[in-house]
């Protein structure tokens, strides 16, 4: 611990399902003196804080800002003033497409000690928990992980024809909004129409809905379905696997209507 005895925890969360918290995740949820989490933090989790211990909410929706990230960084110094241990809970792992490098390195330069505890993020989650093995021998040799999002009215400046390998698995974050481009770009740089793709929505919940199709048809279908943020698209052969692999039943299936439970099932 530091001179002061004050430390930030940059801690993951998971994907949404509590029992994917690690061990430490949760001692350190339990025994926080403030915890400052975000939108992607699952009620679940949330309901794991004691109820003596001080919360705050700094959550960004998609479009609407809640607290800026600037004033997020100067809130986690001002905490650790005043308080022994602050837990900053961000969903997944903070360290991917989550800006935790970001407020770690903020924390340094302002002389902060900080502790950090990985989650498991959206990409092995959603897809484990969809059926998709995210490598397969003989099938996918790697995987990458790439942000969907750009400034509104922005193409994608992604480089399409390193991405169009058909041995790698794509998983895209953030990507909804930009997938009718997504598929365009990946068809155009090389990769078949006829790719097997997924998107996973609210992964590893009671709300999860996936939806197993093509690169080509997968953007007709997300519309079809209504499928919104947080949603996960994955690329490559091994979506195919889902068939046989699919294996999460969600409970609260009250907001899934049968014609949907028929597509995840
Ligand atoms: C700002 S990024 C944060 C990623 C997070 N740090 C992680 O490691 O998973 C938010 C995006 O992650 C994906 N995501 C996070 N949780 C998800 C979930 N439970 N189901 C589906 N996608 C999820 C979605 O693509 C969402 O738009």
């Amino acid at each position: 611990m530091s001179e002061n005895n004050h430390l930030v925890y940059l801690v993951g969360a998971g994907p949404g399902d509590p029992d994917l918290l690690t061990v430490k995740a949760l001692r350190l949820i339990q025994q926080a003196d403030v915890i400052v989490y975000d939108r992607l933090v699952s009620e679940p989790i949330l309901e794991l804080i004691p109820s003596g211990t001080k919360r705050v909410y700094v959550g960004k929706a998609p479009g609407q800002h809640h607290m800026d990230q600037d004033d997020i960084n100067a809130l986690l110094v001002k905490l650790a003033k005043t308080n022994r241990s602050i837990v900053r809970l961000k969903g997944g792992d903070p360290f991917i497409f989550g800006r935790g490098s970001e407020e770690a390195l903020y924390l340094v330069q302002q002389g902060v000690q900080f502790e950090y505890v990985p989650g498991i993020t959206a990409a092995a989650a959603c897809s484990a928990y969809a059926g998709i093995p995210l490598t397969h021998r003989g099938v996918a040799r790697s995987v990458r992980l790439i942000t969907g999002h750009c400034k509104a009215n922005h193409p994608l400046e992604l480089n399409w024809k390193s991405l169009a390998d058909k041995e790698t698995t794509l998983v895209f974050y953030m990507g909804i909004a930009n997938l009718p481009e997504l598929k365009t770009e990946l068809i155009k740089a090389g990769l078949a129409a006829s790719t097997p793709a997924a998107v996973i929505e609210n992964g590893s919940t009671p709300r999860q809905r996936h939806c197993i199709s093509t690169l080509s048809e997968l953007p007709a279908e997300i519309e079809r379905l209504g499928i919104q943020s947080p949603a996960l698209i994955v690329v490559g052969d091994v979506v195919s696997f889902a068939d046989e692999l699919s294996w999460f039943r969600p409970q609260a299936g009250a907001d899934i209507d049968t014609e949907q439970q028929a597509i995840e099932n």
